[in-house]
């Protein structure tokens, strides 16, 4: 299958709702925590990035360059299972490490296959937050 990630266009917006809504593990529990100048700071001034698959977006990624954050990971279903959250985890991490960060953190559901999708791919359970999430952590090359 063919890919190619490329940086996240306010035209994307709906798709990315879509797929941030249609997930059955790390629902997002209150959707106004989440606004739309948030949407757009990630979009226009941190890193924001789309995995497009046959021209649709299939999954996304959201990182903070000021803080080392992985914000946001998620692939729609019918697409997971191929590369896509690796590659566009690596892409994240590669344009942190670019803006100086020497690690990356990021927190997700207990149990969940996004908890065990990161400790394969090098990521180190910190333990719980006050919410119950693992925090992860990553140096970065
Ligand atoms: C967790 C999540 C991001 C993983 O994304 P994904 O695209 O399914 O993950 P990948 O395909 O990159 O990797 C998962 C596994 O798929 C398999 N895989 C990878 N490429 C593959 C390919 N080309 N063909 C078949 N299987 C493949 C591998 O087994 C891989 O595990 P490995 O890296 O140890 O070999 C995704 O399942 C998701 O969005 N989950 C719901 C939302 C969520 O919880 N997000 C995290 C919030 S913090």
């Amino acid at each position: 299958m063919s890919f190619r990630i490329r940086k996240a266009t306010a035209t994307d917006q709906p798709r990315i709702h879509a797929i941030r809504m249609g997930v059955s593990e790390n629902v997002l529990s209150d959707p106004s925590k989440v606004t739309d100048e948030e949407v757009a700071w990630y979009r226009e001034q941190a890193i924001f990035l789309v995995a497009e698959v046959d021209g649709a977006v299939a999954g996304f990624t959201c990182a903070n360059h000021q803080t080392g954050l992985v914000w946001a990971l998620f692939i729609d279903k019918a697409h997971e299972g191929r590369g896509l959250g690796r590659a566009l985890l690596d892409a994240a991490l590669d344009r942190l490490s670019a803006a100086g960060h020497a690690q990356a953190w990021l927190t997700t559901g207990a149990g969940t296959r996004a908890e065990r999708f990161y400790l394969r791919h090098g990521w180190q359970d910190m333990g719980h937050s006050l919410d119950g999430n693992v925090v992860f952590v990553k140096p970065l090359d």
